[in-house]
């Protein structure tokens, strides 16, 4: 985007009359983020890739080369921003950016966490290659979260110089979520000093403060993070806000917590000026199925919101935040053309949607396709297991019953600790399918090392078959569920062997995958095709006695170390609260 410096004469002489407009769109109902207001039969006059005019009457803009879009009976709103979201999951960005436009996103404020655990700096700088001229804009964050845990974790992160050569690029506005709250109260000199030199360049640092209250999360507030997507309910959203926080309302596919926060956001009568809404990471099932922040719109609405603040919560505020009010974030003289025209506002049906004043939807339909960056081959060769897996990798030898610690699922994403008593056979502990237990294990993958532990779950039911995946929050080790060795095994060497992906294999058959042959955790097929094969998938995964329908998520957060109680690295299962290894088998029985 060329900067508003260099625009301010075009733009000023645009604007009083003594230069032509390029497009009018004409008798709209504007939606005024600045005002509250909706105001009728408004002309918005567009020069280069910003908004010269808006008044009653553009008329005195307008010249022989000038374009005009007649949007009378229809509204016209700012485009909206996902302000927290993870887009190096299951499709390129551009591939992204294509869909969120579709639905009035023209703006994504993405934390590349995931590229970079696998792929360190040289990812972050690819990704940040793969964003460039997408159809929306993205600005990406240095991942804040890496890594998890230092005790822990074996992800790859960028260096201090390295961020701070990222942070000079004008793509790059802050640092991503920091996970670890703990790491700020306890003033660790690496945070301190992480988070000084992001303050010293006024870059906006996001936080992550799931169970702070109090004077700990004011000193983590103080520390110079001033966001939080993390709230699910009121009261913590309230004692954010009152210590002039911002608060992400996460509406995606792993939480949803919009409902139980506007309720009472709106029963309460609080101001909406620090609110935005966010996905925190939308699956495409899930975009396909609800939206992406229109559907925080509709559902804020649905609930009783006033349509402006909605929509002031879905584009300005996200703006105002990442401290690019002056660029972007409604529809006035000096800002970017990102408008959306609406011909429903409550419903937020998109019907065009301009980036900085080209039209890129038409009618609902995307009509400017962008040209999609090439990639190296590096990103096809991730997956570095550096051989092929059999049935004694799964293996848990014993000579007689054992006692074996386990995870318990409760749900795909949190897990509890529990213990089964299991008999060997032929040597080795298998997973029970009288009483549910099943196997997971997990090796190292992104770099050849050989290393992998297995170890015993529970919760998912009678599972038949084994669920593999070379993407993993956010370790990106390859993780395995199953209920044998053999499909274990099969799924294993399948993911691996394409490059990455999930895939489900039942009766030594693969019965469904979904190839991530970018870096193992991105894939290069279309929106709809990885949209229709997760479906399938999780479908043939519950079908095959799974009690989750969502069960793609089991293997993804089974290392996810922000979370408690237990975890599955590839050096062993982890007690997140005691920081301790726990053994596979707890002892002998006789
Ligand atoms: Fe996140």
């Amino acid at each position: 985007m060329k900067r508003l410096a260099d625009q301010i004469r075009t733009l000023n002489a645009t604007a009083i009359g003594d230069a032509h407009a390029d497009l009018i769109i004409s008798g709209a109902t504007l939606a005024n983020v600045y005002t509250g207001k909706l105001e009728e039969g408004i002309d918005i006059a567009i020069a280069g890739d910003r908004v010269a005019y808006v008044g009653r009457d553009a008329a005195h803009t307008a010249g022989p080369k000038t374009r005009t879009e007649d949007a009378r009976g229809r509204f016209v709103v700012p485009g909206m921003a996902d302000p927290h979201i993870h887009i190096d999951q299951f499709v390129t960005p551009h591939e992204f950016a294509e869909h969120a436009v579709l639905h009035g996103v023209t703006t994504l404020f993405s934390d590349p966490i995931d590229i970079v655990s696998v792929c360190g700096y040289r990812g972050f700088v690819e990704f940040l290659r793969q964003c460039k001229d997408a159809p929306a804009r993205i600005f990406n964050v240095v991942p804040g979260g890496l890594p998890v845990d230092r005790k822990f974790s074996t992800s790859r992160r960028l260096t201090r110089a390295q961020e701070r050569t990222s942070l000079k690029r004008d793509d790059v506005v802050g640092l991503g979520e920091v996970f670890s709250w703990k790491r700020v109260t306890d003033r660790d000199p690496q945070t301190m000093a992480q988070l000084k030199s992001i303050l010293q360049k006024d870059h906006v640092i996001n936080g992550h403060t799931a169970g702070a209250s109090g004077k700990k999360l004011q000193a983590y507030v103080a520390s110079g993070i001033f966001s939080c997507h993390e709230p699910i309910d009121y009261a913590q959203t309230l004692e954010r806000l009152r210590i002039g926080m911002w608060v992400m309302i996460r509406e995606g596919s792993i939480i949803r917590s919009l409902k139980e926060i506007v309720t009472e956001v709106l029963a309460d009568k609080i101001d909406t000026s620090r609110l935005m809404f966010c996905s925190d990471g939308v699956s495409p099932t899930d975009m396909v199925r609800y939206g992406h922040i229109d559907h925080c719109v509709r559902q804020a609405v649905s609930l009783g919101m006033d349509p402006v603040t909605a929509y002031t919560i879905a584009s300005r505020n996200a703006f105002d935040y990442y401290l690019m009010s002056r660029d972007v974030g409604g529809i006035a003289p000096g800002k970017l053309a990102d408008i959306v025209v609406l011909d429903d506002l409550q419903k937020a049906s998109v019907r065009d949607v301009y980036v900085g004043g080209r039209r890129v939807v038409h009618g609902g339909r995307l009509v400017r396709r962008t040209r999609r960056p090439g990639r190296p081959t590096w990103t096809s060769r991730t997956v570095r297991v550096g051989r092929a897996f059999d049935d004694d990798d799964f293996a848990v030898c014993a000579t007689g019953p054992s006692c074996v610690n386990t995870i318990v699922m409760k749900t795909p994403i949190i897990t509890g600790a529990g213990s089964a008593t299991l008999e060997p056979r032929d040597g080795t502990l298998c997973a029970d399918a009288d009483s549910q237990v099943l196997k997971a294990a997990n090796f190292e993958r992104a770099r050849p090392t050989h290393k992998g532990v297995v170890a015993f779950v529970e919760g998912l039911g009678r599972m038949e078959g084994a669920l593999a995946t070379t993407w993993s929050f956010h370790e990106n080790d390859l993780v395995v569920v199953g209920s044998n060795e053999r499909d274990m095994a099969a799924a294993t060497n399948i993911a691996a062997s394409r490059g990455g992906g999930i895939v489900f294999v039942r009766n030594a058959k693969r019965v469904a995958d979904i190839r991530l042959d970018f870096a193992g955790i991105l894939s290069t097929m279309s929106f709809e095709k990885v949209a229709e094969s997760l479906e399938r998938l999780d479908a043939k995964v519950h079908d095959a006695g799974c009690r989750f329908s969502d069960a793609h998520l089991v293997p993804l957060f089974l290392p996810f170390l922000a979370l408690p109680s237990v975890r599955l690295l590839h050096t062993g299962m982890v007690d997140i609260k005691s920081s301790e290894r726990i053994p596979t088998v707890a002892h002998r029985l006789k």
